[in-house]
């Protein structure tokens, strides 16, 4: 397919290995595990002996310290693979990672971000809630200083690895409420699973995504030492803002992986099918149709490796391109699935070929961090500044 952006050689060399990786340990079991929910545990081991739950992770923290679209050629190329093992990838990378690297202290980053990078602690990110999804600032779990520690009580939900996450960035309020501040009200804390008063709540069943559990995360009195603070306790919430913008471009590496490999496995089908005495690929109708995915697929990869450039220059523009990539990979990603399950007909629709997870998949991408519509208006904002 058409790269827009020529990838250097060290990039070949990553997506590489993690196209290796993902034939040995991951397609092989992916269809299974989806069908049982199930979360392979070993995988997290296996991904952090790669480096790839640190490949943003400075060396000196025992990450890889890549640049932006490296990581994104290898997420892809896991997404494509299987899109649960990409979301673990993604937001350990993106979320609890970069906000941690950003703004935690050296003793936090000593404590928590080396062994996060080596694949011996999982990240996981709890800002929404039940009542809070598009309008995150109104969360209400709350936060109360006492002596040396912090005491919590809310519950958190759409937690991606929660039940096996070691460290899960939570977002809390620490205004009162006598003297609510909205977004700047709002403290992000390092919280591990052993604290007492934790406790993982409801599993969601899910469409797609399924061998990724997601789950709501109980906090019922935990008592935080005041050294699990991340930096400025009313910035907490515009911590996880920023450190979404490097979330949203993991998930349009998802989307993208999602997208290509329904093309693959479209292009692959229409080439072996054969209707009305030749390969349905020969007909002008299904022509079209491979030839818009590829183009929407080319477009979405390239507007994701300029976005993530942006990022890597700290470019004024990097919010608003990270908020398109998202937008446009993942419209696309659903929409390259809905067309692959149409070149496959009623075989699209059924578990023994591909689409039809991959069709499940995609439509998550377009609503976690950060829905479509909500993309649309901080892309807007941008516009008006
Ligand atoms: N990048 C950098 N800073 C940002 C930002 C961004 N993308 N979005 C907001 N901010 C900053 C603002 O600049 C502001 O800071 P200042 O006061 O210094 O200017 C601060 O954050 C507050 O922002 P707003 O006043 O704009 O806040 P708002 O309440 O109006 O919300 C919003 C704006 C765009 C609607 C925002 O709430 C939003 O993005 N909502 C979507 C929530 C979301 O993405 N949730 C993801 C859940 S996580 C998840 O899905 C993970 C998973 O497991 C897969």
């Amino acid at each position: 397919m058409l790269d827009l952006f020529p990838l250097t050689e060290e990039q070949r060399e990553i997506e590489r290995v993690a196209r290796d990786f993902a034939a040995a340990e991951i397609v092989p079991y992916s269809r299974q595990w989806d069908r049982d929910s199930y979360f392979e545990i070993a995988l997290v081991k296996k991904l952090g002996d790669l480096g790839f739950l640190g490949m943003l992770t400075a060396e000196e923290y025992d990450g890889l310290g890549l640049d932006t679209v490296t990581y994104l050629v290898a997420l892809e190329e896991i997404a494509a693979a299987d899109a649960s093992v990409a979301v673990m990838m993604s937001v350990h990378n993106s979320l609890p990672t970069q906000m941690l690297a950003t703004f935690g202290s050296e003793e936090q980053k000593q404590r928590f971000l080396k062994p996060m990078a080596r694949g011996e602690l999982l990240g996981a990110f709890a800002l929404s809630e039940p009542e809070a999804g598009s309008d995150a600032a109104a969360l209400t779990t709350q936060a109360v200083r006492d002596g040396d520690d912090w005491i919590l009580n809310g519950t958190k939900s759409w937690v991606t690895s929660g039940p096996y996450a070691g460290v899960i960035l939570v977002q809390a309020r620490t205004d009162t409420s006598a003297d609510r501040k909205g977004a700047r009200g709002i403290g992000a804390f390092i919280v591990t699973p052993d604290l007492a008063g934790f406790s993982v709540g409801k599993k969601e069943d899910k469409m797609g995504l399924r061998a990724s559990p997601t789950v709501q995360i109980v906090l019922d009195g935990v008592r935080v030492p005041a050294a699990n603070l991340l930096g400025d306790p009313s910035m907490g919430y515009v911590y996880a803002m920023r450190s979404l913008n490097a979330g949203r471009l993991g998930i349009a590496a998802q989307a993208v992986g999602i997208a290509r490999a329904a093309f693959d496995a479209a292009v692959a089908y229409a080439a072996e099918r054969r209707q009305f005495g030749q390969p349905i690929r020969d007909f002008q109708g299904i022509q079209f149709k491979l030839s818009n995915m590829a183009t929407r697929i080319s477009a979405a990869r390239a507007l994701l490796h300029a976005a993530a450039r942006a990022k890597d220059a700290n470019a004024s523009s990097a919010k608003q391109a990270a908020s398109m990539a998202k937008l446009f990979a993942s419209e696309t990603a659903m929409w390259v699935t809905t067309e692959a399950v149409q070149v496959f007909g009623g075989y699209g629709y059924v578990k023994d070929y591909p689409v039809e997870k991959l069709f499940r998949d995609a439509k998550i991408t377009e609503i976690y961090e950060g829905t479509s519509e909500i993309q649309r208006i901080v892309i807007a904002r941008e516009l008006y500044a």
